[in-house]
């Protein structure tokens, strides 16, 4: 097991190039099981979640090349293996293979999923739709079993916005008998991702990106040829640094019209950013930054799984700043960590409270989840001294090559082991 050194107060500069969006990733990959011939997909970021969906699509019996950011599946001698336990237990994206299996074999047998951990993350809405298509679902001893004679089209309006149940939905019905309709989709452009490599494959959809998802089920789906969308995410937490520690920072390769609400609200702090086709420029800042609220949203708003690395960019900023996440409440594992490094912050309820300008200093914290290791990440770079990151294991999960990425920036970061004491120490907390 490694931890993250940083080496904190470098002023960063250059250019950092996004790799392709880990929230697509995780759903076109599944999505390969509906094909019966050969899909490939460009621009994989380099990220665990991939490797793992990798292995779970050969355990079924697909064969897959991954090279470089490639990957060739050949899903025709895939079978319904049941997948109750190992490694789906480890993503909470392996979810996606339940509406990908029953699509294509009308029955599936997978673990429920791991992932983050921030507060409880029911699937009910998934399992509503999959029951609305015919199937059948059961929960038994921590693995859901769907089964379906036949998959019929159907009506569903979601009663939650979820990201998941939109896309697990579409997967579910590219295949179904007749017509689905989604209404409530979410309209996060990962959606859109997934939506366009159905198509591609020969599936019939209309709306995606809009809260009503219109599915003409086919009978067969064919290979294809896709390109992934950049990670919007990673991006952000990139335009986040660039704010924080930043001395002029190019972010290549991503979509501006993604990321307005972050780019909107960096503004209203006082930050500078100028965007072009496929870039975005953010200054290196002059004057103190202005406290501001953030609120997370369903797409178009502000992202919650930007509020945790936003929350180390406003310890910066002078006066009180509050971030309230209405999607997921408990998020905020990482503010006693920042509390540590000398932030002043308080959780109330579902907001955080942060008073500023702080100076934080370098300290030994842990990453408890993905965004809230980006937070630590962000605030160790900004940090007086030296800050040691464990909990690795989240970070390398959505971060794809981010210490490379970092010292392309100029920042004193490094890879260490952990110590015998340190490992002992991690497994008693
Ligand atoms: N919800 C339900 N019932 C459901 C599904 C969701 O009540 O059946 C609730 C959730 O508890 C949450 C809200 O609806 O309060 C939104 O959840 P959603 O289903 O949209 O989230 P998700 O699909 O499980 C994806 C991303 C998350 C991201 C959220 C919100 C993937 C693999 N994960 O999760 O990404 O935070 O959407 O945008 O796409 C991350 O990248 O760090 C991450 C956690």
């Amino acid at each position: 097991m490694e931890k993250l050194m940083i080496a904190g107060s470098d002023p960063l500069k250059g250019t950092v190039r996004i790799s392709g969006a880990k929230n697509s990733a995780v759903a076109l990959i599944p999505a390969t099981i509906l094909a019966e011939s050969p899909v490939t997909i460009e621009g994989l970021p380099d990220i665990s979640d991939v490797e793992i969906l990798k292995d779970l699509l050969e355990e079924i019996g697909g064969s897959v090349q991954f090279c470089e950011d490639e990957m060739t599946v050949d899903p025709s001698k895939m079978i319904s293996m049941p997948l109750p336990n190992g490694k789906v237990k480890k993503l909470r994206a392996s979810y996606y293979l339940m509406g990908a299996m029953l699509g294509r074999f009308k029955k599936a047998v997978i673990g429920l999923p791991g992932g983050c951990h921030l507060g409880p993350r029911p699937i009910d809405q998934h399992i509503k739709g999959f029951e609305a298509l015919g199937a059948s679902v059961t929960n038994e001893q921590g693995a859901i079993y769907l089964r379906a004679e036949e998959l019929r089209g159907a009506r569903i309006y979601l009663d939650v916005v979820s990201v998941g149940a939109t896309i697990n939905i579409m997967l579910a019905a590219v295949r179904a008998t007749g017509r689905t309709i989604i209404e409530n989709a979410a309209k996060e452009p990962e959606i859109i991702d997934v939506a366009t490599l159905l198509t591609n494959m020969g599936a019939k959809i209309k709306g995606a990106g809009t809260d009503v998802i219109r599915i003409e089920g086919v009978d067969t789906l064919h290979g294809c040829r896709h390109t992934i969308i950049p990670d919007r995410i990673e991006a952000g937490t990139y335009m986040i640094l660039g704010a924080a520690v930043g001395d002029g920072i190019l972010i290549d390769n991503v979509i501006p019209q993604h990321l307005e609400s972050l780019i909107a609200k960096l503004r209203e702090m006082g930050v500078q950013i100028e965007t072009s086709d496929d870039q975005i420029f953010v200054e290196k800042g002059t004057k103190p930054f202005k406290a501001i609220d953030i609120k997370t949203l369903v797409y178009p708003g502000f992202p919650t799984d930007l509020q945790q690395p936003f929350t180390s960019l406003l310890t910066r900023t002078e006066g009180t700043s509050m971030v309230t996440d209405t999607i997921y409440g408990a998020r905020f594992k990482h503010i006693d960590e920042l509390r540590r490094m000398n932030a002043n912050i308080k959780v109330e309820g579902r907001s955080a409270i942060i008073n500023g300008p702080i100076l934080l200093q370098g300290a030994k914290v842990k990453a408890s989840d993905l965004r809230a290791g980006a937070a630590l990440v962000i605030a160790g770079l900004m940090a007086d001294g030296i800050t040691e990151v464990t909990g690795l294991e989240h970070i390398d999960r959505g971060y794809s090559h981010l210490v490379e990425k970092l010292q392309g920036l100029g920042a004193t970061v490094w890879r260490e082991n952990l110590t015998k004491e340190e490992l002992e120490h991690l497994k008693n907390i």
